[in-house]
């Protein structure tokens, strides 16, 4: 222990990180129980690695919270120690909701009902399959994200469903394998936040809650939960990067007024998510002001009064943990009784859970928690049609708009009437069944296309199931992807796969089609106009990807553009895929990221393949020539003295995806931000002004109040800047145009992404995008100061359409 305390001030305020001695040392450390080759054995060791704060801060009832906070204090003050007890862990109910708070009848609380997911809600008939996370990000389209978000909390308002789980914005893209990366935006925190802001505003806006997660620091799936005494992966952060990479879209989740966020299932600075102070307590309650609940992620809790005092107010699925180990429920009754936890505590979880039911107008005719959720629905049931024909273009659109074009040569797209066409790969057909059997099935974890065997082991491994290793197989070989399994998985009414598009466009043009969907090697038609090859690159939940990219399919998009000299190759990619292996081959003349697309997935494809939408689509994350390119590219694995308490230390800091490239000048394949179109678009006349006025505050530190998402005045707009850009092509298009900064600080990465509109452009016409930079987005974190610093010095305003391509430079100084 004392070694312990002597290394964390060696470490000179790095939250623990510089504190941990190498793995490989094995070194004994004086106090704590090791064995004799110097394995930690008890968490001891890494006590006071994670700062304590204490006591949770009350929920104040700031700003547009008043009113709900008074109402929910008059509704706490009439329930009984055990009403207030069991309003704080989930319990059994008779439907398919992924979590149930159960009601207060008496007091007319009727409880609440928690479901999956982000992308959809998952496990259920009658609802849609959205485009997901990374298709979302990669339209990089706020209007079109704030469409989805109605349209999709819409559903889950008339199923029943109070909290929708969701959005992801952790992980947040830090390990370019990792499982859930597809959930979440963009590898970028500003264009994160963006989408999170728009999302949580939308759902919210139709009366539910949003659940923002993994909060915080959940960057690898490998390690995930505890595990046969080997204890989750810790997160090791530093305070700047903390703030500027990880804690950044989840400020703006807060900001947009969340109701709700889930702590995560990893270790931060060697304290678990869900009970650890600095960051329940200290950065979402102090620093951010959030005034909703946190709940836990679904078996996340491990320890009974130190999770309550650290500041987590809801236990899901019940108040236990996967193992049957009881926390909360009459220990959390006996801890108020005997002064173990002071009752306001308790009173301050309840409090915040029944604010949140009342700001979203729960309280006012919100259907039954869980009446369109049918336990099984393969039974008879109630049915609750959720869809709505109104947002049908929301979801076209948005199936559309994610798709990202990044090769055409020669002309290749987009196809006219081709004569012949050929379709290969495993990828282009609906899988053979979308049938629930209302059991565990493929079907209700978004894997109807995966190895269901493999994804079994993998997602459910911490219950020690047989099966393959998890993991080992990247890709999906029984069909196209809509989006990616788990519980973020989507539950497809009505699907169009491409190649049910495609038939239907060939019917159209009287197109001759060839396809061979199972073949390998598969024999070519040379008289072929065009060759589809359609690909995929599967993730879940529960595993870490195995790889960034695949032998098979690389194999096939060879050998098919080794005879056909058009070959056009479309990904359905869960996460970053390299395509190095193939993409220069003088034969491949398109590839399409297709990303997860959701149930219009077909109807997208075909639309951009034949010209009747144009591809405005760009990358929200870097494509790399190797995956050594990468500052991290896998999961940290237990190892050394730390086998039990596997530790990941996040050494590359704030140099996640692009700013690393930078940084280390490594050429990206295809940069961040990079997008093809049919068309094409100049920038010019870049002006950046700093914005004038007396109450234009340009102090080195935020001196406003704590609203919801920090101090107030973080989000004052202190630069403008405008470009113009023209559509110079032959077609109408839009263009995703994107403002980077260069901060003037020490330790700062080149640039960072802090603006981005998409105009849609006619031929030749001009618009003038405007870009509002606020105190915030001009800050870097000042780990002595604890606030956000306004630096002082030149800074470097980027104007383009990718990270790498910006032709408007300009400078202001502060
Ligand atoms: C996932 C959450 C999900 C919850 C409920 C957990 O395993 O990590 O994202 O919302 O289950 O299904």
């Amino acid at each position: 222990m004392l070694v312990a305390v002597i290394l964390i001030i060696i470490g000179g305020g790095l939250g623990g990180l510089a504190a941990l001695p190498k793995s490989s040392g094995g070194g004994g450390v004086i106090g704590v129980e090791q064995d004799p080759a110097g394995m930690i054995r008890s968490d001891e060791y890494f006590y006071g690695f994670s700062e304590a704060v204490y006591p949770s801060p009350k929920m104040t009832g700031e700003g547009s919270w008043a009113e709900a906070f008074k109402k929910a204090k008059d509704l706490v003050g009439k329930m009984t120690l055990d009403e207030k007890v069991n309003l704080t862990a989930g319990g059994s109910s008779n439907t398919s909701c992924n979590g149930f708070l159960p009601g207060v009848p008496r007091l007319g609380f009727p409880g609440l009902c928690l479901a999956d997911a982000g992308q959809g809600l998952r496990g259920t008939d009658f609802v849609s399959s959205w485009p997901s996370g990374i298709h979302v990000g990669a339209s990089w389209n706020k209007a079109l994200t704030r469409q989805r978000g109605a349209g999709l909390g819409g559903e889950f308002r008339a199923k029943g469903a109070n909290v929708l789980l969701g959005p992801v914005v952790g992980p947040a893209g830090r390990v370019v394998l990792n499982g859930r990366n597809w959930e979440g935006f963009s590898s970028d925190p500003y264009l994160a936040g963006a989408l999170v802001y728009e999302t949580t505003r939308a759902v919210q806006s139709v009366g539910v809650i949003t659940s923002t997660k993994h909060f915080i620091a959940n960057e690898q799936e490998t390690n995930r939960n505890p595990l046969n005494d080997v204890q989750s992966v810790s997160s090791n952060i530093d305070d700047r990067t903390m703030h500027e990479v990880y804690l950044w879209p989840f400020q703006d989740a807060v900001h947009a007024g969340t109701g709700n966020i889930m702590c995560s299932y990893n270790r931060v600075n060697n304290s678990y998510g869900c009970a650890n102070s600095k960051t329940l307590n200290g950065l979402l309650k102090t620093e951010l002001g959030f005034q909703g609940f946190v709940v836990s992620d679904w078996t996340a809790q491990h320890a009974g009064v130190a999770t309550a005092e650290a500041g987590m107010d809801m236990a899901m699925p019940d108040g236990g943990d996967f193992f049957g180990e009881d926390f909360w429920g009459e220990h959390l009754h006996d801890a108020v009784k005997n002064g173990s936890l002071p009752e306001s505590r308790l009173d301050d979880m309840v409090t915040r859970t029944i604010a949140a039911w009342y700001q979203m107008g729960q309280d006012r005719d919100f259907p039954i928690p869980g009446v369109g959720l049918a336990h099984d629905i393969t039974k008879p049931h109630r049915l609750v049609d959720a869809r709505n024909s109104s947002f049908k273009s929301t979801l076209l659109d948005g199936a559309i708009e994610g798709h990202v074009l990044v090769k055409n040569i020669r002309e290749a797209l987009p196809l006219e009437k081709p004569r012949l066409l050929s379709i290969f790969g495993y990828s282009a057909k609906n899988p053979d069944e979308n049938n629930p059997t209302g059991t565990e099935d493929p079907w209700l974890w978004g894997s109807e296309t995966f190895d269901f065997e493999e994804f079994g082991s993998g997602f459910l491994s911490f219950l020690g199931l047989g099966g393959k290793p998890p993991g080992k197989t990247p890709i999906a070989y029984n069909g196209t992807l809509y989006s990616g399994g788990g519980s973020g998985a989507t539950s497809q009414s009505l699907v169009v796969s491409p190649f049910d598009a495609l038939v239907h466009q060939a019917y159209e043009d009287d197109t001759a089609l060839f396809w061979n969907f199972h073949d390998g090697i598969p024999p070519v038609n040379p008289a072929s106009d065009a060759c589809l090859v359609f690909g995929n690159a599967y993730a879940t939940e529960g595993a870490d990807r195995p790889d960034a990219r695949d032998e098979y399919t690389d194999c096939l998009i060879k050998h098919v553009a080794d005879q056909c000299n058009n070959t056009i190759v479309i990904f359905h990619n869960a996460g970053i895929r390299l395509v190095d292996q193939f993409v220069d081959h003088p034969n491949v003349t398109a590839l399409i990221f297709a990303h997860l697309p959701g149930q219009y997935s077909g109807k997208a494809l075909v639309s951009l393949l034949y010209g009747k939408s144009n591809p405005s689509g760009k990358l929200p994350y870097t494509v790399a020539r190797n995956e050594s390119d990468y500052a991290v590219l896998g999961p940290d694995l237990p190892e050394g003295i730390f086998k039990k308490f596997p530790q990941s230390n996040f050494t590359e800091g704030v140099f996640v995806d692009y700013r690393h490239f930078d940084a280390k000048n490594i050429a990206p394949r295809y940069p961040f931000g990079f997008g093809l179109s049919y068309t094409t678009f100049n920038y010019s006349n870049l002006s950046v002004e700093k914005v004038s006025g007396n109450d234009t505050n340009f102090d080195e530190f935020p001196t406003g109040a704590i609203v919801e998402g920090g101090q107030k005045d973080l989000w004052d707009v202190l630069v403008t800047a405008e470009a113009e850009v023209t559509n110079t092509g032959k077609v109408n298009g839009a263009e995703v145009a994107q403002l980077y900064v260069g901060i003037p600080a020490e330790g700062a990465p080149v640039r960072q992404l802090r603006g981005f509109e998409k105009p849609f452009l006619n031929v030749s016409a001009s618009q003038t995008v405007k870009f509002e930079l606020t105190r915030r987005d001009l800050s870097v974190w000042d780990v002595v100061r604890q606030k956000w610093r306004l630096v002082r010095g030149e800074y470097k305003i980027e104007v383009g359409g990718n990270s790498r391509d910006l032709p408007l430079v300009g400078t202001v100084t502060i």
